[in-house]
């Protein structure tokens, strides 16, 4: 990443750095919102670090809370077309928004199942993913034990920051 990069983070107002990485963490401005007092960064990397230093201090409740701001994939949100760019983009990148109808219902019970089974949404990192794969990884994590179940999702929004998705950041995501 360039210098520069860093040092237009570091100048950017409370607005300006919110509109820019509010939505990182899936509808979680507020992690954005709290970073931004931890300016100056050194380099992206130590910025994403500290997206990920805050939801590792949440207690399991708030770490549960960051998944249950998450649309469940290939849901309700995504047929009635309100989901965040971020989110469309991913979902979009591993097939889910064309899923048939076979599909799409065999993945709707599966996400009740697991919205049930755990109280929070199903979350993976669709970007690295496919249709196929989404639900039979889904069916397999059902079987999960509860904690386990929520380091491993937490682990999934961890592996796909969306940093790199952000053009501003063009020389990182040539990683
Ligand atoms: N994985 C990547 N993006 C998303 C999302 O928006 N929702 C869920 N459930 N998983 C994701």
């Amino acid at each position: 990443m360039q210098a520069m990069d860093i040092e237009k983070v570091n100048s950017m107002d409370f607005g300006e750095f919110v509109d820019v990485f509010g939505n990182v963490i899936e509808r979680c401005p507020l992690i954005a919102a709290a970073v931004w007092s931890q300016r100056p960064f050194s380099n992206l990397e130590d910025l994403e670090k500290h997206f990920f230093d805050f939801i590792d201090a949440l207690p399991q409740s708030g770490r549960e809370g960051i998944l249950r701001c998450h649309p469940d994939l290939a849901g309700r949100e995504l047929q009635q077309g309100t989901l965040s760019a971020e989110s469309r983009r991913e979902q979009s990148g591993a097939g889910l928004t064309s899923l048939d109808a076979d599909e799409r219902l065999r993945l709707a019970e599966l996400n009740a199942q697991y919205r049930a089974r755990f109280g929070f949404p199903f979350v993976l990192a669709a970007r690295r993913s496919h249709r196929a794969a989404v639900p039979r990884e889904l069916a397999r994590r059902l079987r999960c034990p509860p904690a386990q179940e929520l380091r491993t999702a937490l682990a999934e929004v961890r592996v796909c920051p969306r940093f790199i998705q952000l053009q501003f950041f063009t020389p990182f995501a040539a990683r």
